[in-house]
């Protein structure tokens, strides 16, 4: 009963700094550009929208056309383009921008969760 009750415990304050400590919002607006920096060693970056069901990565290589890609092999349009300092740019964004981006390449600082940046919509 101890252990259950210190389990609650710690997972509660495990909710609470994932939610408090980790997410960060970035308003967009359809059409307009929008630039986030991800800092420095982030040249990777994993996204969620509704472009795909799986995963989208973008890899900041001298040779972007602006796709990501799943596997390796699909590409999903956008207008982005990842620099090597980490700094991610869209020229437009579009519907399919909107969603959650994280930086698997962010050194994990267990218990705390890696950073989530949501891309939102102004008022939504
Ligand atoms: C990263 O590099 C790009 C392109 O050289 C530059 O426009 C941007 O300002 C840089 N960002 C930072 C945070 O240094």
């Amino acid at each position: 009963m101890k252990n259950f009750i210190l389990f609650s415990v710690l997972f509660f304050a495990f909710s609470v700094t994932n939610v408090e400590g980790a997410i960060y919002r970035m308003i967009v607006e359809i059409g307009k550009e929008a630039s986030y920096d991800f800092g420095e060693g982030m040249f990777l970056i994993r996204r969620f929208t509704p472009a795909s069901l799986n995963p989208q990565y973008l890899f900041a290589s001298s040779s972007q056309d602006g796709t990501w890609t799943t596997d390796g092999i699909d590409k999903i349009p956008s207008s982005a383009h990842l620099n090597w300092n980490g700094t991610l740019t869209f020229k437009t964004i579009s519907e399919n921008d909107i969603g959650s981006y994280e930086m698997p390449l962010e050194p994990s600082r267990i218990p705390m969760a890696q950073s989530v940046i949501m891309f939102e919509l102004a008022g939504s």
